[in-house]
């Protein structure tokens, strides 16, 4: 339904300096498509874009590879530029499998975590709370999340971890611009630093359990509701 609609009725046109159509473009372009507006698969043509905004051909392109370099938008041969998917049907997979992996490094590295290691974490939930780029909120929080996790004593457990919480990075970008998750979040963090501070490694995995599947919940939501459409 949503993708017969055209452009101009999702993004308001206004009169760009020619200086910032650029960076204007890109950042309506980057709003629709983390809020769902532009649906994935939509295809952003270059002249229509270029009209809408009376603007050259020139700074949509550029605007275009930008998000393209963002992975917000996937360059398909003979059919230009479309909206990526932001979550795959994997993305519950995902969760699973790092519930399963996370609890376990938890449970190995708590009872060797010492106090700079627990120093470590709390600053990145500091430096989180100041942060509003998407791009750094996921890698702060995957700095965080590594932090409790590296005295396991399996490194190659950690290196499973890294992958997909490197995964998650781009779930990321979602979660928090339509579901406004941040501050639970943190509150999540706080409460995981706190219980491995404590060493209590019982209180830690349930608490990373109620993290991921908060995450896991609200994917799945989204996904039954895009399927509906
Ligand atoms: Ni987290």
């Amino acid at each position: 339904m949503q993708k017969s609609r055209p452009l101009s009725s999702i993004l308001a046109s206004e009169q760009v300096p020619a200086h910032l159509a650029r960076a204007v473009i890109e950042e309506k372009l980057r709003n629709a498509i983390l809020d769902g507006r532009l649906p994935s698969g939509m295809a952003l043509r270059q002249q229509e874009l270029a009209t809408l905004f009376g603007v050259s051909r020139m700074p949509v392109r550029e605007a275009l590879r930008q998000l393209e370099a963002q992975s917000l938008l996937e360059v398909v041969p003979h059919k230009g530029a479309l909206v990526a998917a932001l979550i795959g049907e994997d993305a519950v997979d995902t969760y699973a499998l790092r519930l399963l992996l996370e609890t376990e490094a938890l449970r190995q590295s708590i009872p060797l975590l010492e106090p700079e290691d627990i120093a470590l974490a709390r600053h990145y939930i500091e430096l989180l709370e100041k942060q509003n780029s998407h791009a750094e909120i996921g890698r702060l929080n995957r700095l965080f999340h590594m932090a409790l996790y590296a005295k396991a004593t399996n490194k190659k457990l950690l290196h499973f971890i890294e992958v997909e919480l490197n995964e998650e990075e781009r779930f990321l970008r979602f979660h928090l611009s339509s579901m406004g998750l941040g501050k639970l979040t943190q509150d999540d963090h706080r409460a995981l630093a706190d219980a491995a501070s404590d060493k209590a490694v019982d209180a830690a995995i349930g608490v990373l359990e109620r993290h991921l599947n908060k995450a896991s919940e609200t994917i799945k939501n989204y996904l039954n509701r895009r399927s509906d459409v």
